[in-house]
């Protein structure tokens, strides 16, 4: 995973924010900070999963690794280049190199092509075959490998079931031959059972492929069998990021303790006590002094409100990695976890 190799993708101090409209001429200009000073890298093979609640900027990181849009600041590269100040020619022949699912087959699959049309479209669209011959060999091996039948090649979207319509996604994703598949809640609208089938399916493409997964979600509880490491976004801001096993048996930041109480089915071992947050998330115009989490934060303390803690690695971490942005860390003689 990480240490040894090279980063496919590394993301440095990304921030995003976005101007919204005056309501009267000379009103101070207001921005929503989606993403504010974000940090991470992924490992050629490694799973991050990106975990948080709705708005917290999840999507917008996402975004930016894709060339969707712009940072404010901030770089992101790909495989050691730096990829987020190219243009859209530039970048066109890199994006073959990264591909995106999203959680809506519904509306990301045109419903007027039959998957032979929508799995031929990237693959003309990069050159990858040239013969009518090539076209269908590369097509009916996609669908092996997200396990749909051949005859699927001949069907519209809408006769699939929803799991059925993800699994077309990936083919789609896949038929690039990317290195690095970025899941934005590709998995969120499904059905517990079939949820399973496709985090399987996702890990065993991993294995086979060496791909790079970049996971999108709000919900933890989907991501644990699945990824390497996790890193938990609140406002904007990474709070703790660290490997798998860490994140759920020694969670340190109180805000990840939240979401992983809420999780059914915790690690055996880990601490379980149901733990309600209280309030509502600031609104990411308008961001709170100090610790963007201290309004809700239960062991909240004076430097909380002042000073915003960075994220620094965590001195006791057994192996892996743990980075914590929290005060909590350096207050002698305690310790959230
Ligand atoms: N184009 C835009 N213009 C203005 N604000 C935006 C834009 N895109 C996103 N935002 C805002 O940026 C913040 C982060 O949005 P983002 O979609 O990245 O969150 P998310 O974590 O993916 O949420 P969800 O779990 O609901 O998908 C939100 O406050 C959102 O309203
Ligand atoms: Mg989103």
């Amino acid at each position: 995973m990480m240490g040894d190799a090279a980063p496919v993708i590394e993301v440095t101090r990304l921030k995003k924010y976005f101007p919204l409209p005056r309501k009267y001429p000379g009103q101070n200009s207001l921005q929503v900070h989606a993403v504010d000073d974000v940090s991470f890298a992924i490992g050629r093979g490694e799973t991050l999963s990106l975990v948080g609640e709705s708005g917290c900027g999840k999507s917008t990181v996402g975004r930016a690794i894709l060339g969707l849009i712009k940072p404010t600041a901030g770089e992101v590269r790909l495989d050691g280049m730096r990829i987020d100040h190219l243009s859209a020619g530039r970048l066109r022949p890199l994006r073959r190199r990264m591909q995106v699912v999203f959680q809506d087959p519904f509306s990301s699959l045109n419903p007027r092509l039959r998957v032979r049309e929508i799995l031929a479209e990237p693959i003309a669209n990069y050159a990858l075959a040239r013969t009518r011959a090539e076209f269908s060999a590369r097509i009916a091996a996609l669908l092996e490998k997200v396990r749909l039948p051949a005859d699927a090649a001949g069907r519209y979207p809408h006769e699939f079931s929803g799991g059925q319509r993800q699994r077309i996604g990936i083919a789609r994703a896949l038929a690039t031959e990317p290195e690095v598949i970025i899941c934005d809640e590709a998995v969120s609208a499904l059905d517990v059972s079939v949820k399973a089938q496709i985090v399987n399916l996702l890990a065993d493409l991993q294995d086979e492929l060496g791909l790079s997964l970049l996971f999108i979600t709000h919900d933890l509880a989907i991501v644990e069998h699945l990824t390497h490491r996790v890193a938990v976004m609140y406002l904007g801001r990474i709070l703790e990021l660290a490997d798998r096993r860490t994140l759920f048996a020694l969670p340190f930041h109180p805000y990840t303790q939240a979401l992983l109480s809420a999780v059914p089915v915790p690690e055996p071992g880990a601490r379980h006590r149901r733990m309600i947050l209280k309030g509502d998330v600031p609104s990411p115009v308008n961001l709170p002094s100090g610790c963007r989490f201290h309004t809700r934060c239960p062991h909240v303390f004076a430097r909380c409100r002042t000073e915003e803690p960075l994220l620094r690695k965590v001195e006791k971490a057994e192996g892996g990695t743990h980075y914590v942005a929290c005060h909590l860390e350096t207050r002698p003689g305690t310790a959230a976890a």
